[in-house]
């Protein structure tokens, strides 16, 4: 992945209020923007993910997929306020020359979008042909949606809200509970919380799965009263993520999700998403218990020019990062539609 990184030289204001001196995103570039600028596919990444897109999203965008950047100019950057090299916790604080670590201010899902936008000014791009993310993600996408306007044609949005709902918010605070109980958090190094990041992830997971996923891929086959390979299975989950990523930017990316708000100051999420003119896909996933087919389908029937599609699957919320063909075919007809 030749990843590069973008460098505001301004002060980057929050919708807090706070201000965060050199904000930076890091992101990556596929292929080549064309003379009319009209092939621009934007993909916004979700909770624990990075701008090399072309990794973690491998069975829709690269050589021969879906979106190939020989005949497209794919975009992903990574999102405001995570560790894979964009302003976070961990990077530094030129104030007290250390990380910001818990000083890292509040950031909202508008922020984020805001962060976008000057990444997408300083990369020369009048026009956004497609935006498109899942969970985290297609919030995003949905907030920059609304204040690009015309700037976008096509907002796809997958396993995603308008607004975080109760349930939502409940699973990350649990989550950020299981944090703050491990006892090194409160210390000042990178590696703080990272037992409770454990623990948070395992938590995730179970949301991102529905119960006949588990059945099917994680059941024993011998009798027994212990050991069982779902508890493996979440534990080693647990352990893998803390390898790549920290306690700190989890905290601070899950409250972004909370602060989730189409509607905040604009009159209620129904009106926000009435102001929305680009066509918008919204796609459910028939089994995901994270975030509920309905909100999508909320999504859809409230924006100006909607349509809502699903994804049946027992991968539950994951299905948006496995389910290819469903989606290829999602979009294939999406796009016959409307291009
Ligand atoms: N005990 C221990 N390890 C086990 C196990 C068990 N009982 N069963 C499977 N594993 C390991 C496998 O060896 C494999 O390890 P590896 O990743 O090091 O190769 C891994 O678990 C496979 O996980 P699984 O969930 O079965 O893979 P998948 O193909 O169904 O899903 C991903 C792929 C990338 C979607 C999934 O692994 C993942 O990371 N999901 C979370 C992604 C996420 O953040 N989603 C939410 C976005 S908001």
């Amino acid at each position: 992945m030749s990843q590069e990184i973008f460098h505001s030289s301004f002060p980057f204001i929050l919708e807090s209020g706070a201000s965060l001196p050199n904000l930076q995103l890091a992101y990556t570039v596929h292929g080549q923007l064309n003379d009319k600028k009209d092939k621009v596919i934007w993909v916004i990444h979700a909770l624990t993910g990075d701008a090399d897109v072309l990794n973690w999203w491998s069975g829709l965008v690269g050589k021969d997929k879906y979106f190939d950047p020989s005949e497209n100019y794919i975009v992903c950057a990574n999102l405001l306020g995570s560790c894979y090299g964009s302003s976070s916790p961990l990077t530094l604080n030129s104030s007290t020359n250390q990380a910001f670590f818990y000083d890292f201010p509040h950031i909202t899902t508008r922020d984020m979008a805001k962060a976008l936008d000057l990444l997408r000014i300083h990369l020369n791009i009048s026009n956004i042909h497609t935006l498109i993310g899942g969970s985290l993600g297609g919030q995003v996408a949905l907030e920059w949606a609304y204040t690009l306007q015309d700037k976008v044609e096509n907002a796809i949005v997958l396993a995603s809200s308008a607004k975080a709902s109760p349930w939502i918010i409940a699973f990350n605070e649990s989550q950020r509970m299981a944090i703050e109980s491990d006892c090194t958090w409160g210390e000042l190094r990178e590696d703080a919380g990272s037992k409770g990041l454990q623990a948070a992830r395992a938590m995730a997971m179970i949301s991102y799965r529905h119960p006949d996923n588990f059945l099917s891929n994680q059941s024993d086959n011998e009798e027994k009263t212990d050991g069982f390979r779902i508890s493996s299975y979440l534990r080693y989950q647990g352990q893998k993520l803390s390898k790549r990523f920290d306690a700190f930017t989890y905290w601070t990316l899950t409250k972004a999700i909370d602060s989730h708000d189409l509607g905040r100051g604009r009159g209620g999420t129904k009106n926000a998403l009435s102001h929305l003119s680009c066509q918008v896909l919204a796609v459910g996933i028939d089994k995901d218990l994270l975030y509920l087919k309905e909100e999508s389908e909320f999504i859809a029937r409230n924006v100006q020019n909607g349509e809502y599609k699903e994804i049946y699957s027992t991968y539950g919320h994951d299905a948006f990062l496995i389910e290819y063909e469903q989606l290829k075919n999602i979009l294939n007809s999406f796009f016959t539609k409307n291009n």
